[in-house]
């Protein structure tokens, strides 16, 4: 470690949580000539070794953006192959995932996806749910306001029903009626892609979050970056509204 900056991660300062907008893709095929799917392809491939990575490190929480609330607006033949891709990844690394104890999660409304892919999702749950290493949840058809919504009617539905009463919603209250419920928020969130903005993700829990963006494109951030980024986090001065 120098003198202001920081050059290795410091490991007994590890995010318990980490949370990462994977974009660029459609950029990164782009530029090569390359179909968009391809570069989805290739996301595909840099995930798997930033999960691999995440578990080496100790990070308890790892949660990526996979597809929006929004994402429907593109092209159909898009969608359609990023839910195969994923279907390919899920069949392809599942039974790794399971050897390296990572439980496998999805935080979003997976019930409208393709039926071959809510198999393969359905699937991935049940043979990690077991694990105790890496929490790994994949933000599939998820949009922040999405989920806030559908927190409140949880919440509502308790008071109509007498169970509840409306000072009994609070914010933890609500916490719990996440899909992130028990998890703790993230430490740091990390956008690559280099846009500046959370495009509906994790609204609610983003509230003390630390946001590191990078100018490289998804299936270019490597471990190696990752944990660039994550020394990017390290050396921020958390007050949460109090004083240093
Ligand atoms: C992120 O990459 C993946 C998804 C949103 C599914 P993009 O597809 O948004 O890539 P860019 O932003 O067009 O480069
Ligand atoms: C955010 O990326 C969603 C995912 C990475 C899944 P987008 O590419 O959809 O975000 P915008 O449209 O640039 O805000
Ligand atoms: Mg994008």
């Amino acid at each position: 470690m120098s003198g202001t900056g920081q050059s290795e991660l410091n490991p007994d300062r590890i995010p318990k949580h980490v949370a990462i907008v994977m974009d660029g893709n459609g950029r990164w095929a782009r530029l090569r000539g390359l179909p968009r799917l391809q570069g989805h392809n290739a996301g595909m491939i840099a995930l798997k070794e930033i999960v691999k990575r995440s578990s080496q490190l100790g990070i308890s929480h790892l949660t990526v953006y996979a597809f929006s609330t929004e994402n429907w607006r593109r092209p159909e033949d898009e969608v359609l192959g990023i839910f195969k891709l994923l279907v390919l990844y899920v069949r392809k690394e599942i039974r790794e995932l399971d050897e390296n104890n990572v439980v496998v999660n999805i935080w979003g409304d997976w019930s409208l996806l393709p039926g071959d892919a809510r198999a393969e999702i359905q699937r991935a749950i049940d043979t990690t749910k077991g694990n105790t290493g890496l929490r790994f949840n994949i933000a599939l058809n998820y949009g922040g306001r999405a989920e806030i919504v559908r927190a409140a009617q949880s919440l509502c539905r308790d008071v109509q029903e007498g169970t509840r009463t409306l000072d009994g919603i609070d914010e933890g209250a609500m916490s719990e009626r996440m899909y992130s419920g028990g998890v703790p928020d993230p430490d740091v969130i990390i956008r690559t892609g280099g846009e500046y903005r959370l495009s509906n993700f994790l609204l609610w829990q983003s509230a003390y979050s630390e946001l590191v963006v990078t100018d490289i494109l998804w299936p270019d951030f490597t471990p190696d970056e990752f944990e660039k980024a994550l020394i990017k986090y390290q050396l921020r001065n958390r007050r949460y509204g109090g004083l240093a």
